[in-house]
């Protein structure tokens, strides 16, 4: 058994990355014959990833996948720590799968992802839920084949690293679909952010070889894949952690050039955003003109709490020249509630909620990580109050995203249509700016980049039609 430790997941040195190529053993690949799967995944676009590669992983071991719990032979769990709503989430599911082990007791039952980094919720897995026959975390995702041997050997398998992390190659993905694909870029954080578990729970920054991420576009264009979102915590401070001369504007450019449609990117943190990467993003038609830029708070002083390493005045500097970029959309993450937050604090996060008028926002009341340093902090503001400020924010977030989406009425825009919408005889699919559009149109257009007639408007989607 190998448990998390909290103690070790913040170390961070300047030891050389390890990079390792993943690779089944024969002895494997037989495992899952007549076995069902069923895998749940909590979280953000890196865990959403991970499941792609964890049910490629189980395919190659010949599991199947099944999407009803009830009738699966193994369940996995891929969870999410950010919040302590994503926790209760888990726990209430493990909850249920516990009824159906009662059952059926040959269930093998397994969590993996963020949690099954943390070292409080292990422990409280061997103290209450010790029937779990598996758990391991984001740095051993390549070692599946390994645990669920010994699993099926009958022996329970704990095993979760808090070393830095590696950066392993190779691992096959099943991906949800056939037209976007994820790209991880990077892995962990290291800006330890006072609220945030991720650094924690996903290890030190490393970056991919530019190399690799340039052969796996490249592969993903020549399989028909018209999107690809580049992925990382931090995405602008990509190639930091390299001994190489180049950086995510580099990296970009370089995606940029393999000419497939469409190049996202996600998440930026404010800190490292260049003029170089702003300059290629206008340079290059197939970058998409979309940007995730966290703003957190719009308090300098709660800025500071929070370790953001930049001011309301640096954010709005910034804010101010992606705005240069033509037709760009920006949207925010925003947390309400930080310890010590006051009226004025919040006030202050609404004003730039007004200078910059986002395409749309996450908001999320602070909530407090066992370890983190924000969970010291003295936070003496009711939970009612701060649902007010949730609400009040919500409000003015809702209002500037349906004034953005009505400057699309009439105009045409380039959809990438992805499948069937909840709507009838339609398809739904994103702008280049990351509008969600229904569109009347038939199932031969799935996967097509099409020019649409936007013709009504809401606070959330748009509605359109194919111009000819
Ligand atoms: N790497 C990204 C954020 C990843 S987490 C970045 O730095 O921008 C996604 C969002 O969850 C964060 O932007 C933050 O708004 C929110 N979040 C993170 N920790 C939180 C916490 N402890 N309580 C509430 N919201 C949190
Ligand atoms: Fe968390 Fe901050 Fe890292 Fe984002 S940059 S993952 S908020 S520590
Ligand atoms: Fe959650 Fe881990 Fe992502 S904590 S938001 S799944 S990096």
């Amino acid at each position: 058994m190998l448990k998390p430790c909290l103690k070790e997941a913040k170390v961070r040195t300047d030891k050389p990355i390890t990079f390792k190529e993943y690779k089944i053993e024969q002895k494997y690949k037989n495992l899952g014959k007549n076995k069902k799967y069923f895998i749940k995944t909590y979280g953000c676009q890196m865990n959403e990833h991970d499941s792609e590669n964890i049910k490629a992983i189980l395919e190659q071991m010949n599991f199947s996948e099944i999407k009803e719990m009830e009738k699966a032979d193994l369940i996995l769990l891929n969870t999410c720590a950010i919040r302590e709503n994503a926790h209760n989430k888990v726990f209430g599911m493990i909850g249920r799968i516990k009824h159906l082990k009662e059952t059926k007791p040959n269930i093998v039952a397994g969590i993996c992802g963020c949690m099954a980094q943390e070292e409080i919720v292990i422990d409280e897995i061997l103290t209450k839920y010790n029937w779990l026959n598996l758990v391991f975390g984001t740095h051993n995702i390549d070692n599946l084949p390994t645990l669920l041997y010994n699993v099926y050997n009958g022996q329970k398998q704990i095993e979760v690293y808090s070393i830095e992390g590696d950066v392993i190659e190779n691992i096959p993905a099943k991906r949800d679909s056939k037209y976007k694909a994820w790209v991880n870029i990077m892995y962990g954080c290291d800006k330890f952010c006072t609220y945030c578990i991720v650094p924690y729970t996903r290890g030190r920054q490393r970056s991919r070889k530019m190399e690799e991420i340039i052969k796996e576009i490249n592969d993903l264009k020549e399989e028909g894949y018209k999107e690809i979102t580049l992925l990382g915590q931090n995405v602008n401070a990509y190639g930091k952690d390299l001994k190489e001369d180049y950086d995510m504007s580099d990296l970009l450019e370089k995606a940029a050039k393999t000419n497939i449609p469409r190049v996202r990117f996600i998440t930026s943190h404010p800190w490292d955003f260049t003029d170089k990467m702003i300059e290629i993003i206008k340079k290059y038609d197939n970058i998409m003109p979309y940007i995730h830029l966290p703003l957190q708070s719009g308090s300098n002083r709660i800025l500071k709490l929070m370790g953001r390493r930049y001011t309301k005045e640096s954010y709005l500097e910034l804010f101010n020249k992606l705005k240069t970029i033509p037709n760009v959309s920006i949207t925010t993450d925003i947390i309400v509630g930080f310890p010590g937050e006051t009226e004025e604090d919040f006030n202050e996060t609404l004003d730039v909620v007004n200078i910059c008028k986002y395409d749309s926002a996450f908001t999320f009341i602070f909530s407090a990580r066992e370890g983190t340093p924000a969970a010291k902090m003295k936070d003496d503001t009711p939970l009612e109050i701060k649902e007010q400020r949730l609400y009040k924010l919500n409000e003015l977030v809702n209002k500037y995203a349906k004034e953005n989406n009505d400057k699309y009425l009439n105009k045409e825009v380039l959809v990438l249509l992805e499948g069937k919408s909840n709507k009838e005889n339609s398809l739904m699919g994103y702008t280049e700016t990351m509008k969600l559009v229904n569109v009347k149109a038939s199932d031969k257009y799935i996967g097509q980049i099409v020019k649409v007639k936007i013709t009504d408007v809401k606070t959330w989607s748009l509605d359109g039609v194919i111009c000819n």
